[in-house]
């Protein structure tokens, strides 16, 4: 298993389109194993495979509290059937705009159709934590950031200041 690197805002991968995958093969499984791993070194509760780059409709979450196991979670090909008219906000962060927070609100409760690490077609319905991770990490799938979600100001301030950062870190590496 390796630790990939993170893209972080504002590099515009991050606003591509994943492509389905469309065979889960010992290819896919050791992707899902990489991204479980680069999540927990970061550590994080969700991680989408084109946070490391990799355009393709995979990610992973491990909502479980720090004093229960571990609970990694692989979804392949997740898709949002069913959403709750009743809304829940939290607040939530992302390992590519880290340190950074904000409150979202979303649907309660989601049912999600998706494949796992057998290839076997699946269905959740989730609420609470899950349901926010699920909603943030498929977003991601499709090109968009928490950020997308909160005001157009507060959004604005945020991408300028990760993209000075990023402009700082290209220097130090002349
Ligand atoms: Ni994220």
């Amino acid at each position: 298993m390796t630790i990939k690197p993170l893209v972080l805002l504002p590099d515009p991968v991050l606003r591509q389109k994943s492509d389905p995958v469309e065979r889960v093969d010992d290819e896919v499984r050791a992707l899902a194993d990489d991204l479980l791993e680069t999540m927990y070194d970061a550590p994080g509760i969700g991680l989408a495979a084109i946070q490391t780059g990799i355009p393709r409709r995979l990610l992973v979450i491990d909502c479980s509290k720090e004093d229960e196991d571990k609970a990694p979670m692989v979804f392949i090909n997740p898709a949002i059937v069913e959403s709750s008219d009743e809304r829940s906000v939290y607040e939530e962060g992302c390992l590519s705009i880290p340190d950074y927070y904000a409150e979202v609100e979303r649907p309660a409760e989601v049912t999600v159709d998706y494949v796992d690490r057998d290839g076997k077609a699946q269905q959740i319905t989730a609420e609470g934590l899950l349901a926010t991770c699920l909603q943030h990490e498929i977003d991601h799938l499709n090109g968009v950031l928490f950020i997308d979600h909160i005001s157009k100001l507060k959004r604005d301030m945020v991408v300028r200041k990760f993209t000075k950062l990023a402009k700082s870190r290209n220097l130090e590496r002349l």
